[in-house]
């Protein structure tokens, strides 16, 4: 009896393992930066969509993937900024964009963009939105 449910639980260990690392990288990643809460509402996400757009897309791409500035989404930009937070990078594009005209966007548009941008790369939405102060020592790790 005893080594017939030993026999199950390892089977059963085995087959969570398996699911595990047969895990797509990308499907890993995301899950990993669902764990944060939320970093900003789904309407300034929607809101940046269109600021991106206007303010920032000529430089990196509608799809943001880069081509006068450096791709905003991906392994490229996490590795960039995934040991920084949240308020160094508003600080970053605060002071330095748009490249052509830095300061010009406004806290709120650029937070509203800074959402867009971090949804592009797989972080959640909740409830609090993101704002400058708010959660800025929150590490950009997804
Ligand atoms: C005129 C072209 C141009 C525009 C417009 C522009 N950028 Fe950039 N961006 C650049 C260049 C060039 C760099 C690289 C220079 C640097 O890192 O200092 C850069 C770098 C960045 C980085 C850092 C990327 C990294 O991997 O370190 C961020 C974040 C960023 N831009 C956000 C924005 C946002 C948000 C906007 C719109 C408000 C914007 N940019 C508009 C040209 C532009």
């Amino acid at each position: 009896m005893k080594t017939a449910r030993y026999l199950l639980f390892t089977i059963a260990a085995i087959g969570v393992a398996l699911a595990v690392s047969l895990l797509p990288n990308s499907l890993a990643d995301t899950s990993i930066a669902t764990k944060q809460k939320g970093w900003y509402t789904a309407g300034q996400a929607n809101r940046g969509h269109q600021l991106f757009n206007n303010y920032c897309a000529q430089c990196h791409m509608p799809d943001l993937t880069g081509a006068m500035g450096p791709a905003l989404k991906g392994q490229q930009f996490l590795s960039a900024w995934g040991t920084r937070t949240l308020g160094d990078l508003l600080t970053f594009e605060h002071q330095n964009m748009p490249a052509n005209n830095p300061g010009s966007v406004s806290d709120k548009q650029l937070s509203d963009i800074t959402a867009y941008i971090l949804m592009k790369n797989g972080f959640p939405a909740g409830k609090t939105p993101l704002a400058k102060g708010a959660g800025n020592t929150m590490v950009l790790k997804p």
